[in-house]
């Protein structure tokens, strides 16, 4: 008996120890399983990011970046076929295959410098958790933080290289400008001599007694046609900034009023509205008639753009180192293919007798003159804005 009892009891404890080493086990392949899966986890992510970074280091197009990160961005996640992902890039939408849209959402600010641009987010599909419930994992959450800032990075990189483009550019622009403003030089000076010799003989002979109508009537004509040439020279001889400067201090606002009185008849006719915005004690070290010829020359386009009426809004602000002065209306615009040209003496796009070309090439002349500078901005259709820089009275 004394035996059995003691066979009964060394199985009883066989069977706790088994037990026992069963439940470490267990614990052991829990363990193990956690440990696996949370390394594939990491490598799903490590492989997602390192794409991502591998898109934005290859893919100098914007569009096909983004296109291609919203594709990989759900391959990093946890249940990747559950899964989907959107990028919104101010107003676009980059939308992985099978997109969805649900409550289950984890999303991401896209910043370029300090200023949001954008999101990405990623939608778990509804029913895979509660909604209450938060079913994206820590690391999940700073994988697309990750995200979010590589594609920061790369937008910033391609508005940098946008602006060195446009920089590169208009140094080009400057720098045929300035050719064609050396050319033109020449050739007024050239002609200015003859032009006067004929001028002023015409004038000597009309004053001769016994003048046949028919003669009369012809030099009169050439009296007319000379003065016409010489005020083409003038501008450009203004263009190529070989008018002398009589420079005084002038109040920038004083300077447009008196520019635009002989105008406002005009736009109240055409249906113009004129909005000033002004502000206050904005001085200049400049020569106010040219500066009145700046803005003359630009009014004029404007209301030249708004057949049918419009705003012409003029604006002077001022930043650190120059007074601004911004004429702007809402007029035909100027086409993208045109932009460059519109500075360029002889450049229009008027009837004949409206335009001559030269308005614009005045302008960037005088500009240049009082090291200025200026710049135009379009929209087909909604309207233009052309901004001048004049250095402040202070520097
Ligand atoms: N505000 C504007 N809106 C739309 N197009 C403009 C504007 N300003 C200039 N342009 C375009 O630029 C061209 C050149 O302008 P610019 O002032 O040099 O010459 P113009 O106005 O044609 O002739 P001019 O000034 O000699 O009478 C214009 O013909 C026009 O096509
Ligand atoms: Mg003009």
């Amino acid at each position: 008996m004394e035996i059995i009892d003691n066979r009964v009891e060394k199985q009883r404890q066989l069977i706790e120890k088994l037990q026992q080493r069963n439940v470490k086990l267990e614990r052991f392949y829990d363990e193990y399983k956690r440990v696996f899966r949370n390394e594939g986890e990491r490598i799903k992510e490590l492989n997602c990011l390192y794409q991502v970074a591998q898109y934005v280091v290859i893919e100098s197009d914007t569009d096909a970046a983004l296109d291609k990160i919203v594709r990989i961005v759900p391959h990093g996640w946890q249940y990747a076929k559950e899964s989907c992902a959107r990028i919104t890039f101010k107003d676009n939408q980059y939308l992985s295959p099978g997109f969805f849209e649900s409550g289950v959402v984890q999303s991401e600010r896209i910043f370029v410098e300090t200023v949001i641009v954008g999101a990405i987010e990623v939608f778990y599909k509804p029913g895979l958790a509660s909604e209450s419930d938060d079913p994206f994992l820590i690391e999940e959450k700073n994988l697309l933080k990750g995200i979010a800032d590589i594609i920061s990075f790369y937008l910033e990189k391609q508005r940098d290289n946008e602006n060195g483009k446009l920089i590169q550019q208009q140094l080009l622009h400057a720098d045929r400008l300035a050719t064609i403003g050396q050319l033109a030089a020449g050739v007024a000076h050239e002609l200015n001599e003859p032009l006067g010799n004929i001028l002023g003989l015409a004038q000597l002979s009309l004053k001769l007694p016994e003048m046949p109508d028919q003669a009369q009537k012809d030099l009169e004509k050439i009296e007319e046609c000379v003065i016409y040439s010489r005020e083409i020279i003038k501008k450009l001889m203004e263009f190529s900034r070989q008018s002398p400067l009589s420079k005084e201090k002038i109040n920038i606002n004083e300077v447009i009023d008196n520019s635009i009185t002989f105008l406002e008849a005009r736009c109240i006719k055409e249906g113009i509205e004129i909005i000033r915005q002004y502000t206050e004690n904005i001085t200049v070290t400049a020569d106010p008639n040219q500066i009145k010829q700046v803005i003359t020359n630009l009014t004029i386009n404007a209301i030249q753009a708004m057949k049918n009426g419009g705003k012409l809004i003029i604006v002077t602000r001022k930043n650190s180192k120059n007074a601004v002065l911004a004429i702007e209306d809402t007029g035909i615009g100027i086409p993208a293919d045109n932009i460059s040209k519109t500075f360029m003496p002889f450049f229009t796009t008027k009837d004949v007798g409206e335009g001559t070309g030269l308005g614009l090439s005045v302008v960037y002349g005088i500009i240049r003159n009082h090291n200025g500078d200026i710049k135009v901005s379009s929209e087909p259709g909604k309207g233009t804005i052309f901004e001048v820089c004049l250095p402040l009275e202070e520097n």
